[in-house]
């Protein structure tokens, strides 16, 4: 350990990182090739970014201005963004076929520091994105049950701040002459709710209960063990893309061209802001990195896997905001289930019902692999000795790390019960702008400090992708709005006062190097 250098720069080894996975007690099984590999992106991918976050970054929201029908240029700006950082993903998941993903790579290239900072930052990437995705989960169940004649009442099916947002919503469409019935069914509901809410304390109580209800269930399956076999996998991913070739197939019917003009109502300035939300809908690919080691030829196919999955859902989601936009006027998409939405407008409720079942399906399935990945990292954190031990402690019956998918549920529950997607959505989007941020800076950094180091798949004309990968990264979270600043840093601060109250004292790597 004589080469460990001291505090927090401190890198853990790559060579020691390989070596750990493959003591026999720590292998997993090699099964999944380039196709499963590709199809468990896309089932990362296609979740809530696609079936409600592209709804606002159409229309806009409180913090933001709309793309309009101009959301396809947003999609593309996206993706390119989005595929140099998958470069620089595909050459460390085949030079370290280690799970652990950001935090791992991290851990070998800039320090414990860094990784900390990455761990805890992907707590944002994992635990609430996906408070994010089970209230997008809430918004197409409900529409689903009202389809079965079945309502919620409104203090149950939503929380606080998007209630007042509703209202404000609401009370500026009547203002400004337009029928308030263009918002859609869920708008209206969600603005009464504050009226209709019991008061605790002179509070009123507003809760989103399906939210609620769908993570106590996810963390039950991620408790008792409960994996997706890559059979499941196969079958939900292929379920996600029938039911957008569904809506697309049949909604391009319903056109009407003239909801395309104007084409960019809000000019870049839009287009941009747009780009920033709907970057939710590209997070996942990353997700097929933590499948490394788990990979028949991982140097092969996690390359394919991740930019595969990322190619197809780009075609996918171009697809739907092409339909999207034309199908209903671009501001009137600002709700939770746009997709089921843009049918009911044209008097088809009948078809979004069917909508909001696949979305249903779409949003369960894309919350698995992110619940159990979030668990997955407290779980390497904790045994690196970054986190309390009791986060790397499994059940004897069910092997699972029963405490840290408990914590990890607990969390994800509190923040979908009570937060606004958007919100969530946006704090997501900035942590993981800069997780990619930093793997693309590992790519420069250990290029220099390892050159010779078998990469079996090597990102092309270093340093210029992964300069642009930070380049792009960087714009789009410069695009979010400054109170997902304010909420981030207040974030990483908290991070910080944990590392060096905590961390770094009881770090695995950093006693031993005390110890050598
Ligand atoms: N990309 C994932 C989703 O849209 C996070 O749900």
């Amino acid at each position: 350990m004589a080469r460990v250098p001291g505090l927090f720069w401190r890198v853990k080894p790559l060579d020691q990182l390989l070596g750990e996975t493959r003591r026999p007690q720590h292998q997993l099984r090699r099964t999944l090739g380039p196709v499963q590999l590709t199809l468990l992106g896309i089932g990362a991918i296609v979740g809530a970014g696609i079936f409600s976050t592209v709804g606002t970054a159409a229309a806009g929201g409180p913090n933001h201005l709309g793309a309009g029908p101009a959301l396809l240029i947003s999609f593309v700006l996206v993706a390119v963004a989005c595929s140099f950082a998958a470069l620089c993903y595909a050459e460390f998941a085949a030079m370290v076929p280690v799970s652990g993903s950001a935090y791992t790579y991290a851990y070998a290239t800039l320090g414990e520091l860094v990784a900390w900072l990455i761990g805890w930052d992907l707590i944002l990437e994992y635990a609430v994105s996906n408070a994010a995705v089970a209230i997008s989960w809430s918004g197409y169940f409900q529409e689903l049950l009202r389809g079965l004649g079945v309502s919620l009442p409104a203090w149950l099916g939503t929380d606080y701040r998007t209630a007042g947002q509703a209202a404000a919503a609401v009370a500026q469409a009547a203002a400004a002459g337009t029928d308030p019935a263009t918002l859609g069914a869920s708008v209206l509901r969600n603005a009464r709710a504050l009226e209709v809410a019991p008061h605790v304390l002179g509070v009123p109580v507003v809760f989103n209960l399906p939210a609620f209800g769908i993570v106590a269930v996810i963390t039950w399956v991620a408790l008792i063990g409960i994996r997706e076999t890559a059979w499941t996998n196969t079958a939900l991913a292929v379920g996600k893309l029938l039911i957008i070739a569904f809506f697309v197939g049949l909604g391009a019917f319903y056109v009407k061209p003239e909801n395309w003009t104007p084409f960019a109502p809000n000019g870049f300035a839009g287009v941009s802001a747009a780009a920033a939300i709907i970057f939710f809908a590209y997070i996942g690919f990353d997700a097929v990195s933590t499948a490394s080691e788990e990979a028949r030829h991982p140097q092969r196919d996690m390359p394919i896997g991740i930019l595969g999955s990322l190619v197809v859902c780009t075609l996918i989601y171009l697809a739907v905001a092409v339909v999207l936009t034309g199908m209903v006027p671009w501001h009137t998409l600002g709700n939770a289930e746009p997709l089921a939405f843009a049918f009911s407008a044209r008097d088809l409720p009948g078809i979004a019902g069917i909508i909001a079942v696949g979305a249903v399906l779409a949003t369960t399935s894309a919350l698995v692999p992110f619940q159990v990945g979030q668990v997955r990292i407290f779980f390497a954190m904790a045994r690196d000795g970054l986190l309390p031990g009791w986060m790397a402690r499994v059940h004897p019956r069910w092997r699972t790390p029963h405490l840290s998918t408990l914590a990890t549920g607990v969390f994800v529950a509190a923040f979908s019960s009570f937060a606004n997607i958007n919100e969530l959505v946006e704090l997501t989007n900035i942590g993981t702008l800069l997780a990619f941020i930093l793997v693309a800076a590992g790519i420069l950094i250990l290029r220099r400090s390892d050159p010779h180091r078998p990469r079996p798949f090597r990102v092309p004309w270093v340093p210029w992708v992964p300069l642009l990968a930070i380049g792009c990264c960087g714009y789009l979270m410069f695009k979010l709005p400054w109170v997902t600043w304010v909420t981030f840093f207040g974030w990483m601060a908290v991070g910080l006062v944990f590392y060096f109250g905590y961390g770094r004292r009881r770090s695995k790597l950093g006693t031993a190097s005390v110890n050598a």
